[in-house]
């Protein structure tokens, strides 16, 4: 057995005006899970404590609570020594039972077709990856979208798409997904990164509804449109001046002892809109000892097509990325916009003939020069696919803040993915607002970010400079170059 300390919400709306936190200190078994720690308080120390449970095996979703900041199952999740437990984010009923029924009254249910087959094997294999939901909510409850906008929320969405797949089902689900707001959706991934059951709504359920909708000519027109830039121009943007590509040598050396070497692989926005960004990253990388290979012939890597639904094009855009790399024999493909990473991780062939590393991974595995610290506090947007989609937040930190002070903000998607700033901008200009607020609150200078998309749309939103990590890193070995060596070693 063992004492733990956790903090519980405690809420009543009848008599409370707002949640309070309140500290326990129980005795449980080794290993005992949140479930376990609430039953102990209910039963020791007040049994007016109110939270769901049924199955205590992961199986009923009833027990979703907030851990420290994350949905979690309570049956599942280990208690821990100072954890912090809350309702999921949706109307609190008492203390950790939130209002479900609005919700799970949203998730469609199959209408049978009069005379229908039962489902084929080979479409019984199709629906597997989105039938295991156990209706906990924890998706619902971290989705941007629903909190601006009218969406069903990622579970509907699920629900939909499996119903799509099943022969027995007579309703036009395409349809109805699209009026439920399917394009609404940022592909910000939280939904999956939270689901206990791991079912990925953004590429299992909202990509594939997304392209049946295109089948039926609902795609955006706005997507129709970058749809059309990318066929025509292979970039999904049109240039505002010299790009970054015609700036810069093929092949780049750099200073003294060669580290390494790798392919840089641009994206549309770093090298058509904002070319000083790769610059700053080639002066720091070069700094650094890192050789860089800049294929000319490069194109879109084919994520604003993926997330809208509109896959037709993207084989070939891939076979002409993966040639113009490995014909040049690289190893090492480097990405600095986090959409494209992931893309090119997760998106293409498992067989390409190299390995993708974000930029902060190659500084980080290469190692940097220390460069001049600044005296600015900063707060560090987390790009959605590089936190979510590559598993990438600790690098970023680590890097950003041999320069700065860094003061955190929730994790949360700024707006700008999914085809959402372009086909939906009322709704990515409502979610940049609510950033801007967090923004606000940690009383920063600057914004830092690893992603065109996210550091374009958030300064639209602030007052405040928005920087990509390298130019951060470039002005700290400005600054060091500027200063007397010996104020350097200080
Ligand atoms: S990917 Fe993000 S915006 Fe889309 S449904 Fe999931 S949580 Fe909502
Ligand atoms: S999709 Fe996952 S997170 Fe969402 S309700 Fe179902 S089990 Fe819970
Ligand atoms: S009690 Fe059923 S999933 Fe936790």
């Amino acid at each position: 057995m063992k004492t733990l300390r956790v903090k519980v919400s405690r809420f009543d709306p009848q008599t409370d005006t707002g949640p309070t936190l309140v500290e326990y200190e129980v005795r449980v078994h080794e290993g005992a899970r949140i479930l376990h720690v609430l039953h102990a308080i209910h039963d020791t120390i007040d049994p007016t404590l109110s939270f769901r449970s049924s199955c205590e095996a992961g199986q009923c979703g009833s027990c979703a609570v907030v851990a420290d900041g994350k949905p979690v199952l309570a049956c599942y999740e280990e208690a821990r020594e100072g954890m912090v437990i809350g309702p999921l984010a949706l109307p609190v009923i008492r203390d950790l039972v939130v209002d479900l029924v609005p919700a799970l009254n949203d998730i469609p249910g199959l209408v049978p077709k009069q005379g229908c087959q039962p489902p084929s094997y080979e479409e019984m294999e199709a629906i597997k990856p989105l039938r295991s939901c156990i209706s906990c909510l924890a998706c619902l409850s971290v989705c941007p979208a629903v909190s601006v906008i009218r969406f069903a929320g990622p579970t509907a969405m699920r629900q939909e798409m499996r119903l799509a797949l099943d022969p027995r089902d007579s309703v036009d689900r395409v349809t109805q997904a699209v009026e439920s707001g399917l394009f609404t959706c940022t592909s910000c991934q939280a939904c999956w990164k939270v689901c206990p059951k791991d079912i990925r709504i953004p590429g299992k359920a909202i990509e594939k509804l997304r392209a049946l909708a295109g089948l039926k000519g609902l795609t955006l027109p706005r997507h129709r449109e970058v749809n059309e830039l990318i066929r025509t121009t292979g970039r999904s943007v049109a240039p505002e001046g010299p790009s970054f590509l015609e700036q810069v040598d093929e092949v780049i050396e750099p200073n003294g002892e060669v580290k390494g070497t790798v392919g840089f692989f641009v994206g549309c926005m770093y090298t058509m809109r904002l070319p000083m960004t790769p610059l700053d990253a080639i002066a720091v990388l070069k700094r650094n000892g890192i050789r860089v290979i800049i294929p000319k012939e490069q194109i879109c890597c084919g994520s604003p097509l993926i997330r809208t639904g509109q896959p037709d094009y993207v084989r070939t855009l891939q076979r002409r990325n993966i040639d113009a790399f490995a014909f040049r024999g690289i190893k090492t493909v480097m990405t600095m916009c986090a959409g494209c990473g992931s893309t090119l991780k997760h998106d293409y062939p498992e067989t390409i003939p190299f390995r993708v590393m974000d930029i902060s991974e190659v500084l980080l595995e290469y190692g940097i020069e220390k460069p001049a610290r600044l005296n600015v506090r900063a707060t560090y947007h987390d790009p959605c696919h590089l936190l979510r989609g590559q598993g990438i937040s600790s690098g970023p930190r680590e890097l950003i803040s041999e320069v700065i002070d860094l003061v955190e903000m929730p994790p949360v998607c700024c707006g700008s993915g999914g085809g959402v700033r372009s086909g939906v901008p009322e709704e990515a200009h409502a979610l940049a607002e609510k950033r801007q607020e967090e923004i606000k609150k940690t009383g920063a200078e600057w914004v830092i970010s690893s992603c065109p998309f996210c550091e374009f749309h958030i300064a639209g939103h602030t007052p405040l400079p928005v920087k990509n990590i390298t130019s951060v890193l470039a002005e700290g070995y400005r600054e060091k170059d500027r200063r007397p060596h010996r104020e350097n070693q200080a």
